[in-house]
């Protein structure tokens, strides 16, 4: 392979943007001025002590969070310009291992917005200020009022020594003097501050406590910091000019080099983009450049970017088991496999009804979908014949409203269409099923699967190799809860056998004798023939409730709802 081509950035991004012409596959781009958190580097990147931070929780499987990505990512490429004082980084609600730190931080519902002062540590009391707005004008404006609180705009005070004023800016070559009038030190005979953005100030919002009211000098501080050679100090007491020599005059800006050497601006007007734009002329004199603009990026394709995280999620943890999927199943099959059945009968009734009932006590579903169950298995109880219309509206009835949080596949997703998906969460959902099954008599979940194959697939093909596999272990052999689980763990490593190399198999997930011997070392003895005990244990730990991932779901229960808390 040509080595050039896996290193050279610029190749893969030509090759990215063949693949994904005009978006890019990726949630967050660095290059958007984001940079993403994980449980690992989240408390030291909060307690950076020079930079406030802006932390956006999110959970790209949600609406909501889809919805605002668009408007964030406008968001964190304009405050690109602050990044001297400001850090934008995101956190990811729908990964398992952060679900701790989500739960802590107290998030109900994604996408959250905290801002973080400097040197942030973890406290009950403080979890960051939440910013509400959605909109990138009215966050960018409530982000200046924090960032004001930094000490980076503590005010230049009479009893500061002037020698010190570059104390806290070690690289920069000029500080920018600002006069900003707090009425609470307003003198009648004073001449200057009286633009519109003085008057902004009254009388009462000015006080001991709160001198910052006008917001001339730091609005002149935040619009100026994209370039690195200044630092702009305000003050509000009219006293400093004194520590100077300087007897001031109506819109004055003093420019000091590191010999504090005064040198005089007066801006035609008193207002901050006036203030702005004579320093940036004497800057530009001086041959000074703002931060280089950032890199032009394309705009995320969230489908795809999902599949991208779905697939490295894969990568990490090919054990796991997903709640996804497993509602994905219960969904499809009740709105779809279901109801293509003519009629419930007999057998094919009491088939749904055991289903319908394990369901309610053995599913991971939300306790309020339970109850849904619930409803529906009390209208067919009562039926001795229903039609599978008569099904559909029933389950319609019963589910209301309520939509299943799992929208898509994970641990089922394909590499191509037409492949993996229900047929896959169907499996998944049974062995998850004989794994948590205590509560149900030896067999019952088997005997419901079994009458799933017979009675409502639609696939001959499928139906003859189970009756196959039943030749060789009838279901009557299953007398105890661990015989079912391992029942339908041997049916599904016949029918892959069967389906080894064929036109169903996912070239990316291959049919192999599961489970491999990568994932389980200990399920083979050394003539590799099964230790069926070691296969158990195996078992119940992936598809045990405790250890679902919550992952790819659409919603926030997985940090708000406390009785999920394991
Ligand atoms: C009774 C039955 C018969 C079928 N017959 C056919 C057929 O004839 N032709 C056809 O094209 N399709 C058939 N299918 C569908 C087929 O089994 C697969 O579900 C489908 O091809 C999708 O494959 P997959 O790669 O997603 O893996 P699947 O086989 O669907 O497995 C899903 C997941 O379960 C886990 N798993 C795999 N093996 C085991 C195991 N032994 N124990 C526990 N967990 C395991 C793995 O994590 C795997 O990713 C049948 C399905 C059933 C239920
Ligand atoms: C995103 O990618 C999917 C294919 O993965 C495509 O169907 C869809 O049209 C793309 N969306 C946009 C906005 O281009
Ligand atoms: C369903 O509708 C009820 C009112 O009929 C409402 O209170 C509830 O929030 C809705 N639920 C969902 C998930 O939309
Ligand atoms: C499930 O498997 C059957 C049998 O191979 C096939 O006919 C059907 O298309 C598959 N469905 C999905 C969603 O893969
Ligand atoms: C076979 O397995 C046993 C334990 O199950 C082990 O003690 C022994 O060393 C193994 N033999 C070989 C040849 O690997
Ligand atoms: C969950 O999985 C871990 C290993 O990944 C295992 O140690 C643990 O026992 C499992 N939990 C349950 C309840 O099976």
């Amino acid at each position: 392979m040509n080595r050039y081509l896996y290193y050279s950035p610029a190749i893969s991004l030509l090759l990215c943007t063949l693949l994904f012409p005009g978006l890019s596959q990726f949630l967050y781009n660095p290059d958007d001025n984001v940079e993403q958190l994980d449980f690992a580097s989240f408390e030291s990147g909060l307690s950076e002590p020079t930079t406030g931070k802006l932390v956006k929780f999110f959970n790209g499987f949600c609406k909501d969070s889809q919805h605002f990505m668009p408007a964030f990512r406008k968001l964190s490429r304009k405050l690109y310009k602050w990044k001297r004082i400001l850090k934008v980084h995101v956190f990811d609600c729908a990964k398992d291992e952060n679900l701790k730190i989500c739960r802590s931080f107290i998030i109900r519902s994604t996408p959250t917005l905290r801002f973080f002062p400097t040197a942030y540590h973890r406290d009950p009391e403080d979890l960051g200020t939440e910013i509400s707005s959605r909109n990138v004008k009215e966050i960018e404006s409530e982000l200046a009022l924090y960032l004001a609180e930094l000490k980076y705009f503590k005010l230049f005070s009479r009893e500061d020594n002037v020698k010190d004023i570059f104390r806290d800016h070690e690289h920069v070559k000029y500080i920018a003097m600002v006069f900003q009038m707090c009425l609470f030190n307003f003198m009648p005979h004073f001449e200057t501050g009286n633009s519109m953005e003085e008057k902004q100030a009254s009388l009462d919002d000015c006080n001991k406590d709160n001198p910052i009211v006008a917001t001339i000098g730091r609005n002149t501080l935040l619009e100026l910091l994209p370039y690195n050679e200044i630092a702009v100090r305000v003050f509000d007491d009219h006293q400093v000019y004194t520590k100077f020599n300087i007897s001031p005059v109506p819109n004055l800006i003093v420019i000091l080099n590191r010999n504090i050497k005064p040198l005089f601006l007066t801006p035609e007007v008193d207002t901050s983009e006036a203030y702005v734009a004579a320093i940036r002329q004497f800057l530009e004199f001086s041959d000074f450049k703002p931060h280089k603009p950032l890199l032009k990026t394309l705009p995320t394709n969230i489908t795809e970017a999902l599949r991208y995280e779905i697939f490295k999620q894969h990568k990490n943890r090919p054990q796991q088991i997903y709640r996804a999927d497993l509602e994905r199943a219960v969904d499809q099959i009740l709105k779809v496999e279901l109801p293509k059945t003519s009629n419930f009968v007999g057998k094919r009734l009491s088939v749904v009804n055991n289903f319908l009932r394990q369901l309610y006590y053995l599913s991971p579903l939300k306790p309020e979908a339970k109850e849904k169950l619930n409803n529906l298995y009390n209208s067919m109880k009562i039926k001795s014949r229903v039609s599978g219309v008569k099904f559909k509206e029933l389950v319609l009835k019963a589910l209301k409203n309520y939509t299943f949080d799992g929208k898509q596949y994970v641990g089922c997703i394909a590499s191509r269409s037409f492949l993996r998906g229900f047929n896959c969460s169907f499996w998944a959902l049974f062995h998850y099923l004989t794994v948590e099954s205590e509560s149900f008599h030896a067999g019952a979940v088997v005997q419901v699967f079994n009458g799933f194959v017979k009675f409502f697939m639609d696939c001959n093909d499928c139906r003859n190799n189970l009756r196959e596999f039943k030749k060789i272990r009838p279901l009557s052999d299953v007398t105890q809860i661990d015989q079912e689980i391992l029942w339908l763990w041997e049916a599904h490593n016949y029918i892959n056998k069967q389906l080894a190399g064929g036109s169903s198999e996912d070239p990316k997930f291959p049919k192999i004798q599961f489970p491999s011997e990568r994932d389980c070392p200990s399920c083979r003895d050394n003539q590799s023939e099964w230790r069926t005990d070691e296969v158990l244990k195996y078992l119940k730990s992936i598809y045990s409730l405790k250890n679902l991932s919550w992952f790819g779901m659409a919603s926030d229960s997985a940090y708000t709802y406390s009785d999920f808390e394991k």
